[in-house]
């Protein structure tokens, strides 16, 4: 009789035990599809306080999966129904500047789980037969995203040429606009050093920089050379000063950007008004590239491409000296517009 007793509790305690471990794993189950499926904040208006507005716990990682699933081509139109997906125009434009490091900065504001980023460049203001192909051309080419996160893209020529400000102004007048920027010479050199590598691929021999900074004529900088153009940074700002007020312009520091990520970022969190989620976890130095790499999670983390951080070629100490001299009263009148000292030499 006892015996019996004893079988019947045990199995009454079985039934009761795979009951409690069952609905425990229901509601685990439960909660992480709830949590995946919760649209973000928005970005003005839900965000309230910085640091105060809560995103979703697995949004970073839901956000890969989703961009996984796009890659692998499984993402159906199911996919973008069930989850509200949109294509946006971005809210937000990396315009420059070339070599300043835009796709570092990008890449690292898409650790931010309200930021979704645009991987190719897309150079649609600055080319005409892209930009003849219209708006919704430009929307088509942008990522799918919840419709409030922000999109940003990068495309570092908008910088330098000539349209762009006014084809952007038409497009969104209130667009926030970022601009990184390197100390000047070292941008000079990144960006022939990039030539140099592009010809050298084709097995093709280039002039040596300091042929092309320098007019053997003069024995002045050479203004005509792009590379030096392009760094005399506020020239560039001018012109898109005559479409858009400084307040919607921020300017990162490239320079710190690759010794210091962190600050840096969380300068740009600040100014596109989204509550600070980028964290040194995020950002690891890599010894063996000599650079700070990304960290989306416990599993996935990369580095950029080897294309970024090449070693640069030596440059005669005096050419360097005299484009600093050249580049110092730009520098200095690009401090006082923007209102950022970036203390170069
Ligand atoms: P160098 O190759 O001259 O070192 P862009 O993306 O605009 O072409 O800029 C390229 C520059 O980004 C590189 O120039 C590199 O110095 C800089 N950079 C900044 N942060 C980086 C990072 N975390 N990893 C690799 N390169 C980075």
């Amino acid at each position: 009789m006892l015996f019996k007793q004893q079988a019947w509790l045990r199995q009454k305690l079985l039934v009761l035990g795979s009951l409690a471990v069952g609905s425990l794993l229901y509601l685990v189950a439960r909660v992480g599809s709830l949590d995946r499926l919760q649209p973000l904040c928005p970005i003005e208006g839900r965000f309230g306080a910085r640091g105060q507005a809560e995103f979703p716990l697995r949004a970073l990682q839901f956000k890969r999966g989703l961009l996984h699933e796009f890659r692998k081509g499984n993402a159906s139109k199911e996919h973008v129904r069930l989850h509200d997906l949109v294509q946006q125009l971005p809210k937000a434009i990396i315009i420059g500047v070339r070599k300043g490091g835009t796709r570092a900065l990008l890449e690292m504001l898409n650790l931010h789980p309200a930021v979704v980023k645009a991987s190719q460049e897309i150079h649609f203001f600055d080319n005409d037969e892209n930009y003849a192909k219209g708006m919704e051309w430009y929307r088509k080419k942008m990522p799918f995203s919840y419709p409030q996160q922000i999109t940003i893209e990068k495309s570092p020529a908008y910088f330098i040429t000539e349209e762009v400000p006014e084809r952007i102004y038409k497009m969104n007048s209130s667009i926030k606009l970022l601009i990184i920027v390197r100390e000047p010479t070292t941008r000079a050199i990144s960006d022939y050093t990039q030539v140099l590598e592009g010809k050298e691929r084709k097995n093709k021999t280039y002039y040596k920089f300091e042929k092309l900074a320098i007019d053997p004529n003069t024995c002045e900088v050479n203004t005509k050379y792009k590379a030096v153009r392009t760094s005399i940074y506020t020239k560039h700002l001018e012109r898109w000063l005559k479409y858009f007020p400084i307040e919607q312009f921020h300017i990162v520091d490239g320079d710190r950007l690759i010794a210091e990520p962190l600050p840096e970022l969380q300068l740009v969190e600040k100014f596109l008004n989204l509550p600070p989620r980028i964290s040194q976890y995020n950002l690891y130095f890599n010894a063996t590239r000599g650079f700070y790499c990304l960290r989306f999670n416990i599993i996935f983390n990369k580095c950029l491409a080897g294309s970024k951080g090449r070693t640069h070629p030596e440059v005669d100490p005096s050419v360097v000296t005299k484009l600093r001299k050249f580049f110092h009263p730009f520098n200095q009148k690009f401090y006082q517009i923007t209102g950022r000292t970036l203390n170069w030499p």
